[in-house]
């Protein structure tokens, strides 16, 4: 006899992403940006022992997330290991950190505002705040909801007692802030003290007199980069991946992003704002304030672990990559950018760009003509 359509139970459900912040009744943030990260509401997040919210921005598409969570003065989180990476940026306040894993490698360090860290993969971590008065708040990128979706057992994801003595043992316990450098701006280290003053290197091909240093972080698939651009600038529009979040250390200005062929959205932001773009869409970065603007991502993409398809960040449209050149642009960016400059009292500093991006365009002109 058969059965009607009807009566057959349904096979939807919530991802175990889905269900996993429910069951720990965190509070979400969503949208496409965040203005100012060091006043986001927050929830209780009562198995963790601190206050929290989760940013499921529009821009990470599940591919990552970041835990928002604050430390209490003079309080501690519980400990945890977990399957899933992440690299922490210190919003606020300072503390110290012990990470061990079972194989008996336990070290402790201290971070301050400004400090970049990462909890090597699954080993135990627990948190301090070292200030009786203030609080301590993190923005916390993690691979949860990829890690969950894949495996939806949290058994496993949160009690597994395998060591990653490769990423986290005797030999690699140094959170004191060496590191090694290497070709291309990449600087790899556990523990970065202070993301608003690393020293950068100049990166003429993303525009304007920007500079840029490339984080290679505990051995994770996380990654991240410090970039900054000077007054009365604005770096090339390019576009990749999902889950590149954008946190503006220092500055002023806006950002326009765009799907090919649809509406740009505008974002205005300031210290402590943060936005992720999302997957394909183009996105470009204004100064308009009076000191050069300066961000931290925190994305997808190591050079040494890459996980997902590279996009060609750096190299013009016209070549098949995915940056368009100032000579390439639509006329609005440049207007938007004068008026705003007007509506902030600053002036623009692109001439010089300008002019050789007309020069390359009357190249290109008599090279087709
Ligand atoms: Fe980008």
């Amino acid at each position: 006899m058969s059965v009607a359509e009807t009566e057959l139970p349904t096979i939807k459900r919530p991802t175990a992403y889905e269900q996993w912040l429910t069951d720990e009744g965190l509070t979400v943030v969503e949208g496409l940006f965040i203005e100012d990260l060091r006043t986001v509401e927050l929830g209780t997040w009562e198995r963790r022992g601190c206050r929290a919210a989760v940013a499921r921005l529009e821009g990470t598409e599940d591919v990552n997330d970041a835990h928002i969570i604050e430390i209490a003065p003079s309080g501690e989180m519980a400990p945890e290991r977990h399957l899933y990476e992440e690299i922490t940026y210190v919003v606020s306040g300072r503390g110290s950190t012990t990470v061990w894993n079972s194989a008996g490698t336990r070290t402790t360090f201290e971070w301050n505002a400004g400090s970049v860290f990462s909890v090597p993969l699954n080993a135990y971590a627990q948190h301090f705040n070292g200030s009786g008065s203030q609080p301590a708040r993190f923005y916390t990128v993690t691979s949860a909801p990829l890690v969950m979706r894949m495996f939806h057992n949290r058994s496993f994801i949160y009690d597994c007692d395998f060591d990653f003595t490769d990423r986290f043992g005797s030999d690699k316990d140094d959170f004191s802030g060496a590191g090694t450098a290497y070709q291309s701006r990449v600087w790899e280290s556990r523990f970065i003290p202070d993301a608003a003053g690393i020293e950068l290197k100049s990166w003429a091909a993303r525009g304007a007199g920007g500079s840029n240093v490339m984080l290679e972080i505990a051995d994770n698939s996380l990654c991240g980069h410090v970039s900054e651009f000077p007054v009365g600038t604005y770096k090339k529009a390019h576009r990749h991946n999902a889950g590149a979040h954008v946190i503006i250390l220092g500055g002023t200005g806006f950002s326009l992003l765009w799907r090919e062929g649809e509406p740009v959205r505008k974002v205005d932001w300031r210290q402590g704002s943060i936005v992720v773009p999302p997957e394909r869409w183009f996105h470009q970065h204004f100064n308009t304030g009076t000191t050069p603007a300066r961000y931290l991502a925190l994305r997808w993409g190591s050079k040494k672990y890459p996980l997902f398809k590279q996009f060609l960040i750096d190299r013009p449209t016209t070549e098949g990559g995915d940056q368009i050149e100032y000579q390439d642009e639509d006329p609005s960016v440049r207007a938007t950018f004068e008026a705003e400059l007007a509506e902030h009292g600053a002036r623009s500093r692109m001439g010089e760009v300008y002019e050789r991006a007309a020069r390359l365009q009357d190249r290109a002109a008599g090279q087709s003509g």
